[in-house]
């Protein structure tokens, strides 16, 4: 069942935010993939104008967060997770859906995303209406040093 949630936006990079991002990415990217991002990157990221990071949490405690960069009238969602204790449950949904109308609100047109070919998040991003544009063969490596293609996706806002 959808457990009761509050999404809080943040638009600087507040501490205890990024605190709360980096509990859920340390629980939330299998280590094998090395897609998690160190706290000095999601900083980085935040100083950067134009940048936003939702958190989901439910009494407080964090359970998944999404990260967009907009660039002018574009997007780019470059992090989704839930922890693994609430997957399922459609929280990464509720974060994406959010970070989707956040965007219009912005007077954005489309949202852009890169994810590994094997992730099961695309089936997420198929249900909410995202495009697949291109393949990008051996594009990231795993910690083994297996390469893994890289897909792209998009989404209209007017769509
Ligand atoms: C991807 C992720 C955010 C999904 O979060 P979630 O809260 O479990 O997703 P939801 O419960 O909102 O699922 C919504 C829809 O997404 C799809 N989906 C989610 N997980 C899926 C899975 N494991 N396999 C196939 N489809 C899936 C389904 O269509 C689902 O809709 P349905 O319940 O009506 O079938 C989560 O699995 C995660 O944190 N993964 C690790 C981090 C990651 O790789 N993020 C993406 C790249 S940054």
């Amino acid at each position: 069942m959808m457990p009761d949630i509050a999404l809080d936006t943040y638009e600087e990079a507040d501490r205890n935010a990024m605190a709360d991002a980096m509990a859920v990415m340390a629980r939330a990217f299998d280590p094998a993939y090395g897609e998690a991002w160190t706290l000095p990157q999601l900083s980085g990221v935040m100083l950067m104008p134009g940048t936003w990071l939702t958190i989901a949490r439910t009494d407080a405690a964090p359970l998944g967060f999404a990260l967009v960069r907009s660039v002018l009238d574009e997007c780019e969602l470059l992090l989704l997770a839930v922890d693994p204790l609430w997957r399922g449950r459609g929280v990464g949904e509720t974060l994406l859906r959010d970070s989707l109308r956040t965007a219009r609100r912005r007077g954005i047109i489309s949202m852009n995303l890169e994810v590994r070919s094997t992730n099961n998040a695309i089936g997420l991003y198929e249900k909410v209406g995202f495009e697949y544009v291109h393949r990008r063969p051996g594009y990231y490596r795993g910690n083994d040093g297996q390469l893994h293609d890289a897909l792209s996706f998009r989404k209209d806002m007017h769509m």
